[in-house]
């Protein structure tokens, strides 16, 4: 319902008081927290009220987001979580690092945004530190702000460099959501070079080299050659599936042998995530084209790229507004690109990610023998990890009886059996620890109720 200018602004200064840090009592707090929840009723979407996630399930649907730094979070009534959850990978640096804040901080007094006229000093600069920091000859970027128009700048990239339509991607790979604004465009100038839409799109299992292989060849044969083969290191929403060794190298010789750009996206890999500083280290490769994101902002800001060779990027010359969004670039995601990428170096984040990853999913195993028939599986590399369970129920109830010990996970979009563990890098070994203690109350919460549910469908009636 629209208000009067005067209520309205009534109601914003409320929220910027809010925004300053004014204090509030619980019985404020709990009345902030129902009429949050009733403006995401109303204002938001209210299937996110009922959307089966730990904290719904745990009854706890109503806590806020209120602050966090590190590992740890905390809701709108003090209660705090152990992050292992990490923004679905966004936080890799932590929640708030310090240096990163102050980099962002440093750069929003002097200016936030640019005027689009002049040149910008920190985008040239990230891309120049990007260049340093990634594999081989790819050097150039361009900065966009979430991971999927990462990807759309890729593709467009991939059908003007090859002039092909046609691209290859994996069963279970995901890599964005967005449909296609440039359809809608009214000048043919932006619009034609990419004409048809919506790309025409093969998908092949993924981590098998031989059906890779088979379905270059047969490209080759029916005269539809890809412009790209899009695949992330390790699938990261398909849940930490990791392929066997080589496959990436298998995937380079098939794209160099046919023509065709070799996409890593690497939007949940990259910095440091697997343990090695790009997913696509642990082969040795150098793609064509990297995607980045989630982590590149430093869990500060907003902010992603794609990152390519010279001689590709020279299709984006003649014309540098053929691909051009009024945010990318701009001042204060790139300074929070420079300091993540600077933290991550000198935290040396993807080695702890190892070495993290390594005593974590050692230690899973361990559980997992304790609960046989509760956890099925541990997959991962790095501090990217999934856990299998039998069922999606099963998954529910891990990811919400972890949860209400104060530990946050979640299931994948796709499957609720599949839960994520994505920290911060640089999580402390005895937050580690703690989590397992947790864990294992949790699963021998479930362990038990399945006994006693067996032993109760084994009753006569
Ligand atoms: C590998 C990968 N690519 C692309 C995306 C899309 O990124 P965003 O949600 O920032 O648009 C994601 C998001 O989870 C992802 O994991």
């Amino acid at each position: 319902m629209r208000l009067s200018a005067h209520d309205s602004l009534k109601l914003s200064q409320r929220y910027l008081d809010l925004v300053a840090g004014k204090a509030l009592s619980q019985s404020e707090m709990q009345q902030f927290i129902e009429e949050t929840v009733e403006a995401y009723e109303r204002h938001v979407n209210r299937g996110f009220l009922t959307y089966r996630k730990s904290v719904t399930e745990s009854g706890q649907f109503a806590a806020l987001e209120w602050s966090g730094s590190g590992c740890m979070l905390r809701d709108g009534l003090g209660r705090e979580y152990i992050d292992c959850l990490g923004g679905y990978g966004i936080f890799s640096a932590g929640i708030n690092h310090p240096r990163i804040v102050k980099a962002v901080t440093d750069q929003v007094q002097r200016m936030a945004l640019n005027s689009q006229e002049l040149l910008e000093p920190w985008r040239a600069a990230l891309a120049r530190l990007l260049a340093a920091v990634t594999p081989g000859e790819l050097s150039c970027s361009f900065f966009i702000n979430n991971g999927t128009d990462a990807i759309e700048g890729a593709i467009k990239l991939a059908r003007l460099h090859t002039g092909r339509r046609v691209f290859l991607s994996t069963l279970g790979g995901f890599h964005g959501k967005s449909l296609g604004a440039l359809s809608l465009m009214g000048k043919a100038t932006f619009r034609e070079p990419f004409a048809t839409g919506l790309q025409d799109v093969r998908f092949v299992p993924f981590g098998d080299g031989e059906a890779l292989e088979a379905e270059f060849a047969k490209a080759q044969t029916i005269g539809s050659p890809f412009a790209a083969f899009v695949v992330e290191p390790v699938q990261g929403e398909a849940g930490a599936v990791v392929p066997p060794p080589g496959y990436l190298r298998t995937a380079r010789e098939l794209c160099t042998r046919y023509g065709t750009l070799l996409v890593a996206d690497e939007v949940q890999t990259g910095l440091g995530r697997t343990g090695a500083m790009w997913g696509v280290d642990h082969d040795g490769v150098q793609p064509d084209v990297m995607c980045l994101g989630k982590s590149l902002g430093g869990g500060v800001m907003p902010l992603s790229a794609f990152v390519s060779t010279p001689t590709i990027w020279e299709c984006l010359v003649p014309n540098p507004v053929i691909h051009s969004t009024t945010f990318g670039g701009n001042p204060l995601a790139c300074v929070a690109g420079i300091a993540a990428i600077h933290v991550t170096l000198e935290e040396d984040l993807p080695a702890q990610a190892a070495q993290k990853g390594e005593f974590l999913t050692r230690e899973l195993r361990r559980l997992q023998t304790r609960y046989p028939g509760v956890l099925n599986e541990i997959r991962g590399r790095g501090l990217l990890l999934g856990l299998e369970f039998p069922s999606d129920e099963i998954g529910y109830r891990f990811a919400a009886g972890l949860f209400r010990r104060g530990v946050l996970v979640a299931g994948t979009y796709s499957k609720a059996r599949t839960v994520r563990i994505e920290p911060a890098l640089g999580i402390p070994t005895e937050k580690i620890s703690e989590v397992l203690n947790r864990i294992d109350d949790t699963l021998k919460e479930i362990a038990t109720s399945l006994r006693v549910a067996q032993l109760a469908a084994a009753q006569p009636a």
